[in-house]
């Protein structure tokens, strides 16, 4: 817990209920104990603390397992003490518990991925900023699941973070580490030239944390247009990556791939990843707010084959009109209309998946400058994605398949009908839709003009995702949306 706490409860390998502490608390990463999330775990399911273990992510670098990183020098020695303790005196709300448990960082992205596949056997690729297993700091590593166990095979050098290098040229390039490298990858595609000087840096410097080479980032920044520099870490970060799965697809013997941690947010990269013939499954939530489904596993030992991950609150509201919801929002949409659409349990994940989210034509280029102007305040190039029946994604997608978390990238077609959702490169990151998975939200798509959406997060720039329905009807005021439908219900401007 230091950004992006949650608590999700997990019952033999299967995911009951989880969310991350910030959509409760409206601090975005928010990384304190996740209270709120788990007072409304054990409130919704009548638990008590002691029917309850916990389990919890360590990241703890012993500086004496460290010498000549960042985290081996003395300085770090009192933070050490200071983790221990904390390690034996857990925070005193989590002493209430059945019992706490601690799961190595790393071991916990990778038991999120391959616990939720539907491998049977996989090589496991976690690449993240930093964690620790036995102490050591590291920034992901290649472990093979076989049935129920997971044993790592190699680790990745702390030195040679991708997480911290990308994060850092992010932090140069004006964005906030931990949250822009989104906008980083958005910007890559403007970009044309590959700037030597930045894979210099890459491969001389050491990347055990990004403060160290902040300088010479930021002289680059100066000196070069920022679309090259985020062109060139993109093209790095996709190029080490494919090197270390082709290195876990050798010593594991298989092309199922599980890719999680941070890194696996790069949809550039899952998409290459699946271009080069590997089975991907990319853990919808790879970041460190998936820990908490992760660690729960990796103590079960067991596996529970994901579905949807709509593990968050619900909520009843009675405000507003009563409309067919599907119908009303399909009419809104061809109008031009920006619609807030609240449904039923929230997502767990980064994504919204058609239960809070915002909506759109994707066939009327200009949403996405209105979208992102008039509606959420942020940049103007900044991409969208498109939701889409999943038995008509072979229209839009090449070699469509099913993907339903928006976490792998595709080559889009018909670009001319979806303008507003597809990238600048010709790419896009969609989200497919059944009926089993998401009825209200396949009907709204089965109902529009054509059967594809442009789907954001229903939230403004730097904040949260919305939670209850007070934080929609609060967001839909401040923005630019002009209707907004929750569950059945209809606010208009
Ligand atoms: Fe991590």
């Amino acid at each position: 817990m230091h950004h992006d706490s949650s608590a999700a409860l997990v019952e033999d390998g299967k995911v009951i209920d989880g969310a991350a502490e910030e959509r409760f608390t409206r601090i975005k990463h928010d990384g304190a104990v996740p209270m709120n999330a788990i007072k409304w775990i054990l409130t919704k399911n009548g638990l008590n603390e002691e029917d309850v273990t916990v389990t919890l992510s360590e990241n703890r670098p012993n500086p004496l397992k460290n010498i000549g990183n960042f985290y081996g020098t003395v300085y770090r020695y009192p933070l050490y003490i200071g983790e221990t303790v904390l390690k034996r005196n857990v925070a005193p709300y989590l002493k209430k518990f059945k019992d706490v448990v601690f799961v190595p960082h790393e071991m916990g992205h990778a038991r999120s991925a391959f616990g939720s596949s539907s491998f049977n056997k996989a090589a496991i690729v976690v690449m993240d900023g930093a964690g620790t297993d036995s102490g050591r700091a590291l920034s992901g590593g290649i472990f093979i699941g076989d049935g129920k166990e997971i044993k790592p095979l190699e680790y990745l050098d702390i030195r040679r973070s991708l997480g911290f290098f990308y994060g850092g040229l992010t932090v140069a390039l004006g964005f906030e580490f931990n949250d822009g490298e989104w906008k980083t990858m958005g910007l890559a595609p403007y970009g044309n030239k590959f700037i030597d000087e930045l894979n210099e840096l890459w491969r001389k410097e050491r990347w055990d944390t990004y403060y160290g080479s902040m300088a010479k980032l930021k002289a680059l920044a100066e000196k070069y247009r920022k679309e090259d520099l985020a062109y060139t870490a993109q093209k790095i970060l996709e190029d080490e990556t494919l090197r270390v799965a082709e290195r876990a697809s050798e010593l594991c013997g298989t092309k199922n791939l599980c890719f999680a941690g941070g890194v696996a947010l790069n949809v550039k990269a899952t998409m290459l990843l699946r271009e080069r013939g590997y089975n991907v499954f990319a853990y919808p939530n790879p970041g460190d707010s998936g820990l908490a489904v992760g660690t729960a596993m990796e103590h079960q030992k067991e596996r529970g084959e994901i579905g949807t991950i709509y593990y968050g609150p619900e909520y009843e509201y009675s405000g507003g009109e009563k409309v067919d919801a599907p119908q009303t929002a399909a009419e809104l949409l061809e109008k031009g209309k920006a619609i807030g659409w609240f449904q039923g349990r929230m997502e767990w994940g980064p994504r919204a998946l058609g239960n809070r989210s915002i909506l759109a034509d994707p066939g009327k280029e200009e949403m996405k400058d209105i979208v992102n102007r008039k509606v959420k305040y942020r940049e103007w190039w900044r991409p969208f994605a498109p939701s889409m029946l999943e038995d008509k994604a072979h229209f839009y997608l090449e070699n469509a398949d099913k993907a339903p978390y928006m976490i792998i990238g595709y080559r889009a077609k018909r670009i001319e009908e979806i303008p507003a959702v597809v990238h600048v490169d010709g790419t896009t990151r969609p989200q497919t839709v059944s009926r089993q998975q998401n009825e209200r939200y396949y009907d709204l798509m089965k109902s529009f003009r054509i059967p594809v959406v442009m789907n954001t997060s229903f939230n403004l720039a730097g904040e949260p995702i919305v939670c209850t329905p007070e934080d929609a009807i609060k967001t839909f005021e401040r923005s630019g949306l002009d209707a907004l439908i929750i569950n059945d219900r209809l606010l208009m401007k």
